[in-house]
């Protein structure tokens, strides 16, 4: 059994690859990093725990993550500020915050155990929920609202990119026949559609829905946009010699940091192969199972 630790907040989420986020930034201990995916604030607190003269700006999307961020990181007094914003909102609240250069910027992409196992956010086909999904609830459209919106064909092609499912075109018409008899406004109805689709078997222990829901995750939360829009804006954060350090876990995100990071007259590559999880940390945090780091950073000649 994992014990995921609950913190004084109430919420729960263990870091993944600690050391090797720590080691990644460990030569810019009198600088200024930005954390992105705040989060429980969890790699934050470490990361300046490490190193006593370390400034840190944490953001996330997410409120709820922002409230536990903001009293995970109170104990560091002013070397930490912590702002909602999505990665797209950042160029403009660094400009609010007066942060023009930094030394670091950390990315651990994603959902937060959390949110995941937060059910009213409806994020798992674990849990009973409104068909929700969004990182921040105060913006865009539900999965259900999605689900509505889109014709059949964009729903399969969806869930077929973003999902990599190949009972797409199956699911989405189950889907759609659940919209009409009114049927899908929760995660369990969403299951029983894709179920109805692909039947209830389980290939290799993982749940039919599994790829239906990550899917349609990425697509309310524009979690492929988000990311590489950072992406470009993100070089022109850094001072030359400065670190990104990108988690990923899924591989149409990982192939997006790998592309940005192959640009060499912006990145110097710290990691050629990313670095993932050792067999302790898996142990600990299965979580950590499809997690992939990726380092570089921001070459000292050339332009971003
Ligand atoms: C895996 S968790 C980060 C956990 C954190 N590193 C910690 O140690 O506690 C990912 C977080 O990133 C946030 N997030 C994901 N995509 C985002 C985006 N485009 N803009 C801002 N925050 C985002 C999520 O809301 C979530 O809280």
């Amino acid at each position: 059994m994992v014990v995921v630790p609950v913190d004084a907040q109430g919420f729960s989420h263990v870091p993944v690859m600690p050391r090797e986020v720590v080691a990644a930034f460990a030569s810019h201990g009198q600088g200024v990093l930005l954390d992105v995916t705040a989060g429980g604030g969890n790699h934050a607190a470490l990361l300046l725990e490490q190193a006593p003269a370390l400034r840190l700006y944490a953001f996330d999307r997410d409120p709820v993550a922002v409230r536990a961020t903001r009293a995970k990181l109170a104990p560091f007094g002013a070397r930490a500020t912590v702002t909602k914003a999505s990665f797209a909102e950042l160029p403009e609240t660094l400009a609010a915050l007066g942060v023009t250069a930094v030394d670091g910027v950390l990315a651990d992409l994603g959902v937060s155990s959390q949110q995941l196992t937060d059910a009213e956010r409806g994020l798992s086909f674990r849990l009973e929920g409104p068909l929700d999904m969004r990182m921040d609830p105060t913006r865009g459209p539900t999965a259900r609202q999605l689900c509505e919106e889109l014709s059949r064909d964009e729903l399969a092609d969806l869930i077929f990119q973003l999902g990599e499912e190949r009972a797409s075109r199956r699911i989405a018409r189950c889907i759609k026949q659940a919209l009409e008899v009114g049927e899908l406004t929760t995660t369990s109805e969403l299951r029983r559609a894709v179920i109805r689709a692909v039947g209830p078997r389980r290939v290799g222990g993982v749940d039919p829905s599994t790829r239906t829901f990550q899917a349609l995750r990425i697509a309310v939360n524009r979690e492929l946009e988000q990311l590489q829009g950072l992406l470009e804006v993100l070089p022109g954060w850094l001072r030359p010699g400065g670190t990104a350090a990108l988690i990923s876990f899924h591989s149409l995100e990982d192939r997006l940091v790998k592309h940005a990071f192959q640009q060499r007259q912006v990145w110097e590559r710290v990691t050629r192969k990313p670095l993932v999880a050792g067999e302790a940390e898996l142990a600990a945090n299965p979580r950590a199972r499809s997690a992939k780091l990726r380092v570089a950073q921001r070459a000292e000649e050339g332009e971003p």
